[in-house]
């Protein structure tokens, strides 16, 4: 039994070692974003274990414990994600601080923050105007459930419901859910 783990995390390393050192040396000359793009269509526990490995080489901070599910793109190098945090399938984050114990489900995305693109000038395409991109913050022990849209920060504990958008500061603790968010609970 231990001779069968120990060859299959031999073979599982064989594929995983070349593949990371190529997305390594393609960060040094290509967008972060598409590298991660890349890492995120490779299936099964190996592609788990190599954005893991990826992650915590190359993010200003990535904790211990950390899945990325598949299809999930982490677009700047910038973030931060903390310990035990579950990422769950086709998940897209722009710039973020994702603190402890974090669970997203399917299709969740985070934007930086509510001004990627500038809309003040007419004379000019919304597409030329420079954006200001913030840095979102989820707090610890948040649960995201399937497909939330999320461009403010979220506090402590909180339970944000399936298909809800965040457009404001969501408050420690609290159950929001809908479009736009409301608070129908608080955890404590
Ligand atoms: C947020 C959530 C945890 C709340 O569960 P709950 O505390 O049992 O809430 P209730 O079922 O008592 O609902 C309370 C009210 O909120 C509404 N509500 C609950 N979830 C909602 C949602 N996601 N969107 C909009 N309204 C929602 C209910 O309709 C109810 O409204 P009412 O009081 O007018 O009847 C749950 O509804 C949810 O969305 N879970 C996420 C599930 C998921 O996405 N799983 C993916 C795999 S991890």
């Amino acid at each position: 039994m231990i001779i069968i783990i120990l060859v299959k995390r031999i073979v599982r390393h064989i594929f995983i070692l070349p593949i990371l050192l190529i997305a390594l040396v393609l960060t040094k000359i290509t967008e972060y974003v598409y590298v991660s793009q890349l890492l995120s269509l490779i299936p099964f526990k190996t592609g788990i274990i190599l954005r893991n490995y990826f992650y915590r080489l190359t993010l200003k901070k990535c904790g211990k414990g950390v899945v990325v599910n598949f299809g999930t793109i982490i677009s700047y190098k910038e973030s931060r994600i903390g310990n035990n945090v579950w990422l769950g399938v086709n998940n897209v984050f722009g710039r973020v601080d994702i603190l402890d114990n974090v669970i997203t489900a399917q299709g969740c995305q985070f934007a930086s923050g509510k001004k990627g693109h500038g809309i003040e000038r007419v004379d000019i395409p919304i597409v030329q105007q420079p954006g200001e991109k913030t840095t979102l913050i989820i707090g610890p022990d948040v649960w995201f459930g399937a497909n939330c849209t999320t461009i403010a920060n979220v506090g402590e504990g909180c339970v944000i419901g399936s298909g809800t958008v965040v457009v404001k500061d969501i408050p420690d603790w609290s159950i929001a859910v809908g479009n736009p968010a409301k608070i129908i609970k608080k955890r404590k």
